[in-house]
């Protein structure tokens, strides 16, 4: 089975034929089945949306998987504590019983802003849409700051807890680093966090994209127990590559888990994502090397979008870059032509609280992805910018 679909999928021109009103539709991005007609017309689409880790499961983890698929279909899972032993050991958690599994990092979302968000929240933005919308949505008291251009999208963390402080809310939501700005705090600055604002009733440091961080990533994963109100969430399925699956975690202390173990259904997690759980436990150094490529590939994606002189190129921490494009070509109408002429599926941020459609998140790919998309840039930026070459380009039905 080879799980790198975008790359292997035979390369042909495309003469447009995705349906870009799918964007109108939704917050998220459209997915890749609704824009693919349910993956049976890939019409050439590579996808530069979702940041993920194409090098990982290796190809001998995912024979076994595909061998023994059949039993993961036919009989119940294990419970949540099984799973969150293989999640522990994979992910270098020393405490088990500190963490709980969901299906998808966004299904603990969900449960932490339904039960333990309660009066006002506070996230930095723009940020991950399921922690701006859903506390929207149940009626939850959002105050906001928002990373600024002229500090590099950063944010410093006595800064971070001055807003916090003024604004009056009683909870904390960060991701570190954030999506999809790119930035980070070191571990300390997070911990010194922690205790600044130990008043609070939650904060959550979403650790989703932090393995990509670097090749010591400053994570709070075995600190987060010692405190009274502190989660760290963390997706897994993007990370391991497999993000159809569904798989993610939070960490907390004994009791906090135990509280909200208390309202998961007890089979939350299906027997595909255990038995991957099960067959990737001990791949550190397989997995350690595929983070690291990943982490190449976005300085890579970085240093190639340096040449292009209409965006400007925020630092990143994470396996994928955010960018701004400047004022004198609409982003809406690029994310709609990249797609539409060349197949390649771009972040456009305009739908996102604290950002606008001038800027985009682009995920990290292969050298000979992020290739493509740099000629297909190139080619749409100057047509967009000369009238006389965007008619030559719309009739040479360029790819
Ligand atoms: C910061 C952050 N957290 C959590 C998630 C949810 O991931 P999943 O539900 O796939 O684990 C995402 C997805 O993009 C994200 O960007």
């Amino acid at each position: 089975m080879n799980n790198n679909t975008t790359t292997s999928a035979p390369f042909k021109s495309v003469q447009s034929g995705f349906d870009t009103s799918l964007f109108a539709k939704t917050t998220h991005n459209p997915s890749f089945a609704s824009l693919t007609k349910q993956f049976t017309d890939i019409n050439g689409l590579r996808d530069y949306c979702i940041p993920v880790n194409p090098y990982f499961p290796p190809p001998a983890i995912m024979e076994k998987l595909q061998e023994r698929i059949a039993f993961a279909l036919k009989y119940y899972p294990g419970s949540n504590e099984n799973i969150a032993e293989n999640i522990a050991q994979f992910s270098e958690v020393k405490n088990p019983k500190t963490i709980i599994a969901g299906n998808g990092s966004t299904e603990i979302i969900s449960w932490l802003n339904s039960l333990f968000i309660k009066a006002s929240l506070f996230v930095p933005v723009p940020s991950f849409g399921r922690w701006i919308e859903e506390p929207q949505g149940l009626g939850i008291e959002l105050h906001t700051y928002r990373y600024e251009d002229s500090h590099n999208q950063y944010t410093s963390p006595e800064q971070l807890a001055a807003e916090v402080k003024s604004s009056g809310a009683r909870n904390l939501v960060i991701c570190n680093p954030n999506n999809p700005t790119g930035s980070i705090l070191a571990r300390e600055q997070v911990l010194w966090l922690l205790n600044e604002l130990s008043y609070l009733d939650n904060i959550i440091v979403d650790e989703s994209f932090i393995d990509f961080s670097g090749e010591e990533p400053p994570s709070i994963k075995n600190d987060v127990a010692n405190y009274r109100n502190t989660w760290v969430l963390k997706s897994l399925g993007k990370n391991v590559g497999l993000h159809g699956l569904r798989m993610g975690f939070a960490i907390s202390n004994e009791e906090n888990i135990a509280k909200l173990r208390k309202h998961l259904p007890y089979w939350n997690v299906n027997g595909i994502t255990e038995m991957l759980l099960h067959l990737i436990k001990d791949e550190h150094t397989s997995y350690h090397q595929s983070r690291m490529k990943t982490i190449a590939d976005a300085i890579y994606l970085s240093e190639r979008f340096e040449e292009l002189p209409e965006f400007t190129v925020y630092p990143t921490h994470s396996n994928f870059i955010f960018v701004k494009l400047c004022d004198s070509i609409n982003g809406t109408e690029l994310r709609d032509r990249m797609l539409q002429n060349h197949g390649c599926f771009i972040r456009n941020c305009g739908n996102k609280l604290g950002s606008s459609e001038q800027y985009f998140r682009i995920a990290a790919r292969p050298a000979d992805d992020v290739n493509h998309l740099m000629d297909a840039l190139k080619r749409e930026l100057s047509s967009l910018q000369n009238p006389n070459n965007k008619l030559q380009s719309e009739n040479s039905g360029i790819g």
